[in-house]
């Protein structure tokens, strides 16, 4: 007998900036991911500060989710999905991002799709800041670095808050907040912070240069006191919205091997990479760890009167994080650290893994869900989770994707324990629950969909959507309120 509750919120995650493409129709303006060329798993994405019409960027097109949305949501639907998570393109309502008023072809862009989502029996939940920062932020303020950057962010906010009151209850005010402190890709598309020459391949760099550091956490800091105050505004707006933190991997180290260095230095890393966002959003303060980290690093934060009390204002009302794998920490220089993708790390001996270099944990997620849960007596989301591979047609002409379903099945499975362990865990969105680009390389080739699109790494295909076995399975998984994984 499984254990997932009534009203269990199944469903399917995407961001707008990796499926709507459109990327400068009605009025929309550019945004970080715009400037990004494609990479590969040996080969990262190239950053430019013009575009260049003879390069590919994947995101101008996409999957054109913009011109497909309602076929697509009709698909979800009839697999039966309870939620479906996306994301508001910021620089649809705000081309520049500094405007008073929005775009209003933006506004009523999201009206109608959330309105499909409703008339297909499905909830959306919104991401409000996925990578998509509006370009001129990036340009005119250096992204989240400038204080301003709060109160376009709270605009915008008052303006969906507003619009699609009755269409969306669920919020999530940054996705992966702790991209952000990685430097390199990472602050840029988590926070817009402009790279320093005009053309350049966007790795993840992590950096120990104080004046970068206290560039990534001034910016940090603005996005806690905005999410912090967002979350403040929207009760004030309608007091029924659940406002959501949202963090890149969630707890997912392991230490290495047993040795006490070992076990320490995973826990700074958690610590740092990832509790140190969620202590913040969810209990509303900065750690002591945080400060000593802070000072052992020759940081400042930019503290202003008023910061504390709004962060202290602005807990969030459920803990939502991403969980495709696990990572080891070893404190020994010469282990070798393969950068699995947009996460660097030791590799586990014990795991198998994906053709990106992706580790498979299932039991990493049940580990995951009680720690957080111990932490903070929050809901708990897992907003993304998913399997990108090379899918190819099988001899019929058909996608038989059964290594994605395995990989699904084991993880429900996990669910269901943390579940029996007493998580509060209410919903499971899985990522990319149609082809759509990657984030981290830039591909269309790392498919994670239960609906294949017809696109390629070069922007060839005629788009046409086509369900693959696994999108049969989920429908009975969802039937069958995670009963039936066979
Ligand atoms: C998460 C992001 O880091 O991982 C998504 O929130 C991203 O935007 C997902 O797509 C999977 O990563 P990738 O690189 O395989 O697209």
């Amino acid at each position: 007998m499984a254990h997932f509750p009534e009203g269990f919120l199944w469903g399917g995650a995407t961001a707008a900036n990796q499926c709507e493409g459109a990327w400068k129709t009605d009025g929309k303006g550019e945004s970080v991911e715009d400037h990004l060329t494609g990479g590969a798993v040996d080969r990262p994405r190239t950053y430019t500060r013009v575009i260049d019409p003879d390069t590919y960027y994947p995101s101008h097109e996409s999957v054109d989710f913009y011109g497909h949305y309602a076929e697509d949501i009709k698909l979800f639907g009839e697999m039966g999905m309870k939620i479906f998570r996306t994301s508001i393109n910021w620089s649809r309502l705000y081309p520049v991002g500094d405007e008073d008023e929005p775009n209003q072809a933006g506004v009523e862009f999201y009206r109608s799709m959330f309105q499909c989502c409703k008339d297909n029996g499905i909830e959306p939940l919104v991401t409000i800041s996925h990578y998509e920062i509006p370009w001129g932020l990036c340009e005119k303020y250096n992204g989240w670095a400038d204080r301003r950057v709060i109160d376009f962010y709270l605009n915008y906010c008052r303006t969906i808050f507003t619009e699609y009151q009755g269409l969306v209850k669920y919020w999530l005010t940054f996705n992966e907040i702790n991209m952000l402190q990685n430097g390199g890709l990472g602050s840029f598309i988590a926070g817009g912070i402009m790279p320093k020459e005009d053309v350049v391949p966007m790795g993840l760099a992590p950096t120990d240069d104080p004046d970068e550091l206290n560039t990534i956490y001034t910016a940090l800091h603005h996005q806690f006191v905005a999410s912090a105050k967002a979350v403040k505004l929207a009760h004030e707006i309608c007091p029924d919205y659940m406002v959501g933190c949202m963090i890149g991997g969630g707890p997912s180290i392991y230490p290495y091997t047993c040795a006490p260095a070992d076990v320490l230095g995973t826990q700074k890393k958690l610590q740092i990479g990832t509790w140190l966002c969620s202590d913040v959003q969810c209990r509303g303060a900065y750690p002591g760890y945080a400060k000593r980290f802070f000072a052992d690093n020759g940081i400042t934060i930019p503290m202003e009167p008023g910061d504390e009390e709004a962060l202290r204002e602005g807990t969030v009302d459920m803990y939502t994080y991403s969980y495709y794998m696990t990572n080891c920490y070893s404190a020994d220089p010469n282990v070798t650290q393969n950068g699995g993708n947009m996460v660097m790390g030791v590799p586990n001996p014990y795991l198998k893994k994906s053709d990106w270099g992706w580790a498979i944990d299932p039991d990493g997620l049940r580990w995951s869900l009680n720690e957080v849960w111990d932490r903070y007596q929050l809901p708990i989301m897992v907003v993304e989770n998913g399997f990108g591979a090379i899918d190819e047609r099988g001899e019929d002409g058909k996608f038989h994707d059964d290594y994605r379903i395995d990989y699904f099945r084991a993880h429900i499975q996990a669910m269901d324990e943390a579940l029996a362990d007493g998580v509060n865990l209410i919903a499971y969105t899985t990522w990319g629950c149609i082809d759509i680009v990657s984030a981290g390389t830039g591909e269309m080739k790392k498919r994670y969909g239960y609906i294949y699109v017809d696109k390629d790494n070069d922007g060839n295909g005629d788009l046409h959507r086509e369900p693959k076995d696994s999108y049969y399975w989920y429908q009975k998984v969802i039937a069958s309120n995670g009963e039936d994984l066979a």
